[in-house]
């Protein structure tokens, strides 16, 4: 079965008897993937004018989720530039949505997670006096520096919303612990709502050569900033020994289209017989690759989510993680961006069939596929629209 996802509808004129205009705006991948299944449940719901802007900070790997769930934005800055910087996606996000609020006035921005875009858009809607709704609220490593400048952007975006959407109950402990304690509702993460979608028994791959799939494969993604240099070489240098210790065994890389991140993997991997270096995938390929993995080793935050949802093991390439929930369960371990410990961590799953059993277990903190409801109840009950608070999600 091919699966493309259906069901977002595009509504350009106010909805019939809408009562609050609320604007989603993001600006990348995973961005797109997460605020999907909340877009179909806005654009759903008889009470909310639902717009959607984009600041195009990716182009390419944010159109193909967008085709992928159905969504045309209303509004499309169209930012992205070749090799470019922070200040150039700040400052550009900041001032076209700043002329996008100014003229549509919703009654509440949505911004998503910590990117580049989700801060500039929480400090134009803030300019506006418009309202800020955070999705994703409340993760932290603790770091200012890492992951850079993420930990800062949702800091800072934190600071500047009036609703704080957490995934979990520990998220909302950060925030409660920096002094934030109004408007905070724990959600579960959008993103198990978006595996909802996408990932199916039947699922014939809509990237041509993907299939047949190798028997056994590790599914690994690199693109964290902080990464850059140094360590990203090691990491991949420990992916060519574990391929090379284990005969059997493949990588399947979608290599992010940052010009940094390209040229050290081709560099190390390109032309190794068993790394299938692969252009960035559909999302409904991406997740259903990964229900057929065997391991997932990332420098990635939303798949440390979705895999461990799948029953799959995850190596963090990362010195740290805001999502310590899923290690806490056992499925995802932190293993850092030395060439030895990451090779090492990958061999023992690979090689140990009781240490594999043990990390293999479903497990999933994140969510219970309705936190785009639950987003969507609190929202309604911020604007007098519904009776009740809508109740917690409380995991496992
Ligand atoms: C951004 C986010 C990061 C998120 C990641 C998801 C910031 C600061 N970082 O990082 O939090 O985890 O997205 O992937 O907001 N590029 C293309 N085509 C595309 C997409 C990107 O060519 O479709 C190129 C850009 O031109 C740029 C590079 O990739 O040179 C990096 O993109 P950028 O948005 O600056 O940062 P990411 O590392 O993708
Ligand atoms: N993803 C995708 N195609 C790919 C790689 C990733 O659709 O080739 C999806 C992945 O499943 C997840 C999201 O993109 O839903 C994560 O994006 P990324 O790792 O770029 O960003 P992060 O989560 O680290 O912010």
């Amino acid at each position: 079965m091919r699966l493309t996802v259906q069901g977002t509808r595009q509504i350009t004129v106010k909805a019939k008897n809408a009562m609050i205009k609320i604007m989603t705006i993001f600006g990348t991948r995973p961005e797109a993937v997460k605020m999907a299944p909340l877009i179909r449940v806005l654009r759903a719901c008889g009470d909310v004018e639902a717009l959607c802007c984009v600041t195009g900070q990716h182009r390419h790997m944010l159109d193909v989720p967008l085709r992928q769930f159905g969504i045309t934005p209303d509004r499309d800055l169209d930012i992205m530039a070749e090799n470019q910087t922070l200040p150039h996606i700040t400052s550009r996000a900041l001032c076209g949505l700043d002329g996008v609020l100014a003229s549509e006035r919703p009654d509440m921005a949505l911004v998503h997670g910590d990117t580049s875009t989700t801060f500039a858009a929480a400090l134009a809607a803030f300019y506006n006096k418009i309202p800020v709704g955070h999705v994703e609220a409340g993760l932290r490593t603790g770091d200012r520096y890492s992951p850079f400048p993420e930990e800062m952007n949702r800091s800072m975006t934190a600071r500047l919303a009036a609703l704080h959407f957490c995934p979990t109950a520990s998220n909302r402990g950060n925030l409660l612990s920096e002094g934030i304690s109004e408007g905070i509702f724990v959600t579960g993460n959008t993103v198990i709502d978006a595996l909802g979608l996408t990932v199916v028994r039947d699922y014939e791959f809509e990237t041509r050569g993907l299939a047949p799939l190798p028997e056994r494969f590790i599914l690994a993604t690199l693109h964290r900033r902080e990464n850059y240099g140094q360590a990203m070489d090691d990491i991949l240098h420990a992916f060519a020994d574990i391929l090379d210790a284990c005969p059997d065994v493949s990588l399947i890389l979608p290599v992010h289209l940052s010009p940094v991140v390209r040229a050290a993997v081709y560099g190390v991997l390109g032309g190794h017989p068993r790394a299938r270096l692969v252009e960035p995938l559909p999302v409904t390929d991406m997740h259903n690759l990964m229900a057929r993995c065997e391991l997932v080793m990332t420098d990635s935050g939303g798949l440390q989510e979705e895999a461990p949802a799948l029953g799959k093991p995850v190596l963090v390439l990362r010195r740290e993680t805001e999502r310590p929930e899923a290690v806490a369960a056992g499925t995802v371990k932190l293993s850092g961006v030395s060439r030895e410990r990451v090779r090492g961590d990958a061999l023992a799953l690979l090689t140990d069939r009781a240490e594999y059993e043990r990390m293999a277990r479903a497990a999933n903190p994140y969510g219970d596929g309705r936190a785009s409801e639950r987003i969507r109840d609190a929202i309604l009950w911020h604007f007098g629209l519904r009776g009740q608070k809508p109740d917690d999600f409380i995991s496992g």
